[in-house]
């Protein structure tokens, strides 16, 4: 459905280079839900909006991206429209930013339909029939009212309902419980994950939080400064991590038994500005060794859907760190 190859971008930003995008390969399967994890800033939305072509002015960018097989790098304006209205859709973290503040639920949601070609009263029926989908209690009396008037969680009712409208293949669902409290964001996802039962849609879902991720998708890459550095099934997320950012934020998780000590990971993120010759992680794992940095960094097939990025994966999993007798030896030095 969605397949992003050997996806390069750089920002061009006066006279200096940013590389925001690193190689990004990233497939979503029919049907599939597809998580993307990652420390803020490590370019999860920049790889979904470039999904729909929404590359930023002054980017250059290499690879491939294909949605439901057509090149999106090679669209214009009014194909990369048709793409977004039509095959794949956005719902983003907040839904204030979708909405428009001074026109109502109903006449959003209407001109959504009239966009697509329907009439003015089909599109007014189909727009109660689709508040009904996302459970909105008393369509008719919602359809009046405007953005300020309804709670978060009716509001993102309200994006996803207008993400349905097209009947979409594909919907790139960037952070959208982040912004809400706990049962309603427990509410969200259980409308999203009843609704891609019904209608058949694949998901790629950014999220920050782990145990959302885990819970709720198929597979999940996990991203670092750019790079996409460990996929793994979602089930097994927690229990075989295997590159040292990946077990860092499971780390950085808190454990409410209060059985694991809170572990966060050293140092900072590496801002998109800082050159990255060799494994971008080196400078904050607990692995890292002379030659992580000049490594180039590729994923490292472990098991059937399992890679990770790292040149010293048999250490890593047996919990050995640099200075240990086994590392000195160099018996898995894959450099
Ligand atoms: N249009 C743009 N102009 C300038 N910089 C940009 C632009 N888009 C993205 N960036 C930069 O690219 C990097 C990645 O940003 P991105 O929004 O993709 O991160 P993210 O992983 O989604 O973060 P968050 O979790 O905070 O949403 C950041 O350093 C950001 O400042
Ligand atoms: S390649 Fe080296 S620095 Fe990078 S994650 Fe692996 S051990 Fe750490
Ligand atoms: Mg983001």
């Amino acid at each position: 459905m969605l397949s992003i190859e050997n996806f390069s971008l750089v920002l061009d930003d006066e006279a200096i280079a940013r590389p925001i995008l690193h190689d990004v390969n990233v497939t979503v399967s029919p049907g599939e839900v597809v998580g993307l994890v990652g420390e803020s800033g490590s370019g999860k939305s920049t790889t979904a909006k470039a999904a729909v072509g929404a590359i930023p002015q002054r980017a250059r960018v290499t690879g491939r991206v294909s949605v439901g097989g057509d090149d999106v790098l090679a669209m214009g304006e009014m194909s990369l429209r048709g793409l977004r209205t039509r095959s794949a859709a956005m719902i983003f973290q907040d839904p204030r930013t979708t909405l428009n503040p001074v026109r109502t639920v109903g006449d959003f949601l209407t001109e959504q339909l009239e966009q697509l070609g329907w009439s003015r009263e089909k599109a007014r029926r189909r727009t109660v029939e689709l508040l009904e989908s996302v459970h909105v209690s008393k369509p008719e009396l919602r359809m009046k009212q405007y953005p300020h008037e309804l709670s978060g969680g009716m509001l993102q009712r309200v994006v996803i309902a207008a993400a349905l409208a097209s009947e979409p293949k594909l919907i790139l669902a960037d952070e959208p419980t982040s912004a809400l409290d706990v049962s309603t964001q427990a509410e969200i996802m259980a409308l999203l994950e009843e609704l891609r039962r019904e209608h058949g849609f694949a998901v790629l879902f950014i999220t920050h939080d782990l145990h959302l991720a885990a819970a709720a998708c198929d597979r999940v890459y996990v991203m670092y400064a750019g790079h996409i550095v460990e996929e793994q099934p979602g089930r097994s997320l927690f229990t075989n991590a295997r590159h040292p950012y990946t077990r860092g934020l499971l780390g950085s998780v808190p454990d409410l038994s209060g059985d694991r000590p809170l572990m966060p990971i050293a140092g900072r993120p590496l801002m998109m500005s800082e050159a990255v010759s060799g494994c971008p992680f080196v400078d904050r794992c607990d692995w890292a060794e002379e030659a992580c940095r000049t490594w180039q960094a590729e994923l490292i097939p472990v098991a059937p859907g399992v890679e990770a990025a790292c040149r010293r994966l048999p250490a890593v999993a047996a919990d050995v760190g640099p200075s240990a007798a086994v590392w000195e030896g160099g018996t898995d030095d894959r450099s």
